[in-house]
């Protein structure tokens, strides 16, 4: 049985009981993150906390993240992961009485973190598959909130297709992944959609954006239409499981084999990882 994190308290998880009127559960009103871990080492574990505290500004939960920070290291010890894992951590508006409004102010949120062993799925190196989905959500997709029964049809309709990746379309724009941003490079110029409320800032996106500048590598945040996705040299996906991962085909358009921009990126990506996770 693994051990898990439930409000303060490290539990087996079948002993991490959570009460059905959670407003996680009656109202998907919670908020997340997903981080990396490599060599046993959290990555980027600042930049994630420091999202998870946005989204719970955004979402008005008021929850106190600061002693949340030690979670990751010992969820890791707990359950002897010392390679690769993920974890995960969830907020929500905690336990109350059914109320569209917010619970009573003295309401503590209801936090829980979990940890597993995570190896990268083999074919995406192979290039991922990835169509085109109408993009059915919110227009707050800027929170990280557990609300994904549209990224999760996306997602489900994607591999019913044999694809890796369903790429969300708005208004014609190809705004990001059902669990990843979208980049595409034109004539060696890298795009990717600008930071909106309809697409989430991607941390693995910040670093790209960050080493395509410190090395030169022209880049601009530009909307990504669907018309000329097709038409691309190249197209990468970013998210924290995949990293860089480039895209084979979009929606049946197969894409040039050779990718020499996505991989010059995906090695300073990797460079990145190692000077941070030892
Ligand atoms: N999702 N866009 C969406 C909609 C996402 O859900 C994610 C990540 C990203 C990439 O963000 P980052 O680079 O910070 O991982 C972009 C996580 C992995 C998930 O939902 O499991």
């Amino acid at each position: 049985m693994a051990t898990v994190y439930l409000n303060g308290q490290f539990l087996p998880d079948g002993a991490a009981l959570i009460s059905p009127l959670d407003r996680g559960f009656t109202y998907g009103d919670g908020v997340y993150e997903v981080i990396r871990v490599v060599n046993g080492k959290p990555f980027l574990l600042a930049e994630h906390f420091g999202r998870l505290a946005d989204s719970c500004a955004k979402a008005r939960i008021g929850a106190y993240l600061t002693p949340l920070e030690e979670v990751p290291a010992r969820l890791l010890r707990e359950n002897g992961l010392s390679g690769d894992a993920l974890v995960y951590i969830q907020v929500t508006r905690g336990t109350a009485p059914r109320s569209h409004v917010f619970p009573p102010p003295e309401t503590r949120p209801t936090v829980f973190a979990m940890a597993w062993a995570f190896t990268p799925n083999p074919a995406w190196a192979q290039g991922m598959v990835t169509i085109l989905e109408p993009d059915i959500r919110w227009s707050r997709c800027d929170i990280k909130v557990t609300s994904l029964i549209p990224n999760s049809l996306s997602a489900q309709r994607a591999k019913e297709l044999g694809a890796h990746e369903g790429l969300f379309v708005r208004d014609g724009v190809v705004q990001e992944g059902t669990l990843s941003n979208v980049f595409a490079v034109f004539g060696g110029e890298v795009h990717t959609a600008p930071l909106s409320n309809y697409i989430l800032p991607g941390i693995t996106r910040a670093v790209v954006l960050d080493l395509c500048r410190e090395h030169g590598i022209p880049c601009r945040e530009t909307p990504i239409f669907a018309t000329e996705i097709t038409r691309a040299d190249e197209v990468f996906l970013t998210s924290t499981p995949y990293d860089v991962a480039h895209v084979k085909s979009v929606e049946g358009h197969v894409l040039p084999a050779e990718h020499p921009v996505t991989d010059r990126i995906a090695a300073l990506f990797r460079e990145v990882v190692r000077r941070e996770c030892p």
